[in-house]
Parts: structure tokens; sequence; C-alpha cells
């Protein structure tokens, strides 16, 4: 991820106070790092990160260490059948965990960039996060074909291969969700940010909802 993209995630998560986050798509863990940093500079807080594997020579764990982040800040999950099924147990359960029973303040998703795994990650995601969480979907001009080397996108349909996925979980999925608003791209054609709003049914939702249908006039205010 270019350095502009993990700054606006670092200042984003500073400037709301985005306390308690969720990454799907560990990777080798710089965005973890990153954001681990920022609930640093906020004083506290927790990151969930979790991948299909989190065992590689080069993984979250060392690189946190080598930043000197508190162990205590991370929870890395090791998920081989996939974050679906996390943050399905996390929907039906809702308890033990105390992030997990609260809801998350941010989620970055960064993980499949996959149509048929990213939409419905998206879908559960919606559910768990908190009004006034952020949603920042990452790779929107990406497609598979630019790693088509890859072994495991080797045989994939040219349809897969050359398909913005990412692109169409944000066009058809987050830009017409009816409880987000603020949503804008930055750094343009790699970040989708998306805000929940508070639910339709209470008056500040209903306000909310009011205000943001005429942004050009009243401004588009936070909450
Ligand atoms: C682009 S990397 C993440 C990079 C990381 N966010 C960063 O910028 O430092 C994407 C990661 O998502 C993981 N991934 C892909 N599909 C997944 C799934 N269904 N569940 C969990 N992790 C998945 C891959 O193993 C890979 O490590």
């Amino acid at each position: 991820m270019p350095p502009v993209a993990l700054r606006h995630i670092f200042d984003q998560v500073v400037a709301y106070g985005l306390h308690d986050c969720l990454e799907l798509g560990t990777g080798f863990g710089t965005t973890a790092c990153v954001i681990a940093s920022a609930l640093d500079c906020i004083g506290g807080g927790r990151l969930v990160t979790i991948d299909l594997d989190q065992s590689g020579p080069v993984n979250v764990g060392r690189l946190m260490a080598h930043c000197g982040i508190d162990p205590a800040r991370v929870e890395i999950v090791a998920e081989p059948l996939g974050y679906n099924w996390w943050l399905g147990d996390a929907l039906g359960t809702r308890h033990g965990d105390a992030a997990r029973e609260r809801g998350f303040d941010f989620c970055l998703l960064d993980g499949a960039h996959e149509w048929n795994q990213d939409a419905l990650a998206f879908l559960l995601v919606a559910r768990l996060l908190r009004p006034g969480g952020w949603l920042a979907v990452d790779d929107l001009d990406f497609r598979l074909r630019q790693v088509a080397e890859r072994p495991e996108f080797g045989a994939r349909d040219p349809r897969e291969l050359d398909s913005f996925q990412m692109r169409q979980v944000w066009d058809l999925l987050v830009q017409s969700h009816p409880d987000f608003g603020d949503r804008h791209e930055f750094p343009p054609g790699r970040l989708g940010w998306a805000r929940k709003l508070r639910p339709r049914h209470t008056p500040l939702g209903w306000l909310d909802r009011l205000r943001r249908a005429q942004p050009r006039r009243l401004g588009a205010p936070g909450f």
C-alpha cells in the first residue's frame, strides 16, 4: 500500500478516535502496524486482524516486534476457512470477546479481492460496524490479471481476472447501502471510505439522512 494511503488510514483512526478496529487480510502486517500505532496515539484500543494463515516467515507478529508494538494491542487471527466464517461467528454469538460484543469502529477490507468473498464480507461487516464507524475498501482499481502469474489465480475465468472486483463491491453494494454515508475515495482509485450512519428509525438517524441529502446547502456535518 502506498505511503499516502497508509498515512490516511493512520490519520482517520486518530482523527475519529476509532478504538475498536478490524482488518480483513493481514498480509505481512504493514497496515496492522500502522493501525496499532495510531491506536497508541489515541491512548488505547484494539485491532483484530484476520488472515488464512499467520505463520509465514515474514508475519505480523514479527513486524510488530520490529516496530515495538505492544502485542496486547493486536489480536492476530488465523482462520483457514476465511474471514467470512469469523464474521459469521462474530454475528452469531456476539458474546465473549468484548470488541465483538460492542462492534467495531473501523474495518479495513483488504483480503481476497474477489466479488464472491468480499461482497459477503462487506454485508457482514456492515452489521458489525457501530454507527459512526468507518469502512475502508482497498484496491478499487485492482484486477487479478495484475497477479495472474500466481498459481492460485492461473485457472481463473477471464472475467474474474479482468474485472475490477473490489470496484464492483464498492459500486454495487457500498455506494447504494442505505446505512452508509460520507462515501469518498482517497487516495482515488485505491481506498473507498464509507461511514455507517445512525439507525434510520431513530430521530438522530433520520436527521443525519436529511442533512446528507443537502450537502451543498448545509455542509456535511459529522456526528
Ligand atoms: C493484500 S494482502 C493484505 C495486506 C495488508 N492489509 C497490508 O497492506 O499490509 C491480502 C491478504 O488477504 C488474505 N486473504 C485472502 N482471502 C482471505 C480470506 N478469505 N480470509 C482471510 N484472509 C484472506 C491473503 O492471504 C493475503 O495475506
